[in-house]
């Protein structure tokens, strides 16, 4: 069985167990290196999340944040794959998925604050940069806004 049949994509809640994995993963990929502990993640966005997990034989490997930003508006966050997981096609299939979520609730717009490294992932996807860098608050690491339109979603034609 290939790597991409053997995963799976779900949500899960707060506090969960894979909830828990997901946290430690985004630890390790976005924190931990600035010497910030886990609690730096209990920030406004953590709570009111959906969060996305993918999973392969139980283990976890890619986790990513959604959070409704206004009404059509909805923002993606600390989207990681694990590094040797990475490069796979797991970050596409998850970003599909989570765009699907998102348009169902009403999005019309996914936007997301993009490491720079990750910039040519984002314009792989359809996703293009709006204005300029910025120092993130927490780890100074620059940062630029991405977004996509989503258009407007009509269960009727589905
Ligand atoms: C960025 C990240 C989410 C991409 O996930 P991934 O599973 O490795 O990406 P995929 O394998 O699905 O890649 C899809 C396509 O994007 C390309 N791609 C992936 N990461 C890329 C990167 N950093 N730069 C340029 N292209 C990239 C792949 O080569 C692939 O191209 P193809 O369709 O032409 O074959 C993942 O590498 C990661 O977690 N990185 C560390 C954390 C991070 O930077 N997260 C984003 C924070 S904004």
């Amino acid at each position: 069985m290939g790597l991409e049949q053997a995963m799976e994509v779900y949500i899960v809640q707060k506090d969960s167990h894979y909830w828990f994995s997901a946290r430690k993963l985004r630890h390790e990929v976005f924190f931990r290196d600035f010497g910030l502990s886990e609690e730096v993640m209990d920030d406004a966005g953590e709570s009111s999340a959906v969060h996305i997990v993918a999973t392969q034989s139980g283990e976890l490997i890619a986790c990513v944040r959604l959070n409704q930003s206004s009404e059509a508006r909805y923002q993606l966050s600390q989207m990681a794959v694990a590094l040797k997981h990475q490069k796979k096609g797991i970050g596409k299939k998850l970003l599909e998925y989570l765009e699907i979520l998102a348009v169902e609730r009403g999005a019309q717009e996914i936007f997301l604050n993009a490491r720079l490294s990750a910039i040519d992932f984002y314009v792989k996807q359809g996703y293009q940069v709006k204005g300029d860098e910025f120092p993130s608050a927490i780890t100074g690491m620059h940062h630029i806004v991405m977004f996509k339109a989503m258009g407007t979603f009509n269960p009727n034609n589905t």
